[in-house]
């Protein structure tokens, strides 16, 4: 399987700033083709359709960083799974601990929100920590574990430049095996382009927030995932 690399652009960027961004990596990335290491966009909510556009000519997929709790229906202000069909989406990141933290994501809306985009043939990024692990798991059910990837993502590591060790990441990725199963296992938390490589070692991607905002930063992030797999494959 090849890495995924995910670039989460937050609610960071402005459309014009979002084209300058693609403008500056296709100029950078020319047309590679991505072979071990598949980057993938986050953009915010507004910006999907004209980043996916731009990422059509690169190849690179389309993610969406929230979706509703809720069906398509009577929900103002809520983006449903149905409004993200047809604008080549193919991930949606759930549950990550700013969703938990400042929109105060339980478990169970977090367990509604897979449902809703396997609904609609997303496939869902599940962001947990230490904290949320095991309740996640619970909620989830043995039926939608299995079919989720899942990001490790240590709040303390989280844009704060403290990214943790390898074997801390390891044993973390044993105890999402025990409860999720064989899922694709990704890590975020202060990943760059010095410290890719290694994570790519033992986890199917990373995620990355800060370091992706810089069009020439990710293209590095890129050239060293592609490197490592490279010498590993
Ligand atoms: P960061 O964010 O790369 O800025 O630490 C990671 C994330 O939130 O997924």
């Amino acid at each position: 399987m090849q890495k995924l690399i995910v670039a989460n652009w937050k609610s960071n960027k402005s459309l014009v700033q979002a084209q300058e961004w693609l403008t500056e990596v296709s100029q950078l990335w020319g047309d590679q083709k991505p072979t071990s290491a598949l980057p993938i966009v986050a953009p915010p909510t507004p910006l999907l359709i004209p980043v996916g556009e731009a990422l059509q000519s690169l190849g690179w997929p389309l993610a969406a960083q929230d979706l509703s709790p809720l069906p398509a229906g009577s929900y103002t202000g809520a983006v449903s799974g149905t409004n993200l069909q047809g604008l080549n989406v193919s991930y949606v990141i759930i549950g990550h601990s700013e969703r938990r933290r400042y929109f105060h994501e339980t478990p169970q809306e977090v367990a509604k929100k897979v449902e809703q985009a396997l609904d609609v043939k997303l496939t869902p990024i599940v962001c947990v920590d230490e904290q949320t692990v095991e309740a996640q798991a619970a909620t989830l059910g043995e039926n939608l574990t299995s079919r989720c990837v899942v990001a490790y993502e240590p709040r303390g590591a989280i844009g704060t430049g403290d990214n943790v060790s390898l074997s801390v990441v390891e044993e973390f990725k044993q105890k999402v095996q025990r409860l999720f199963g064989a899922v694709p296992f990704l890590y975020g938390g202060s990943v760059d382009e010095l410290n890719v490589a290694e994570y790519l070692l033992d986890t199917d991607g990373v995620l990355i927030g800060s370091a992706s905002l810089s069009a020439a930063q990710f293209v590095k992030i890129l050239q060293a995932a592609q490197g490592h797999s490279a010498v590993s494959s």
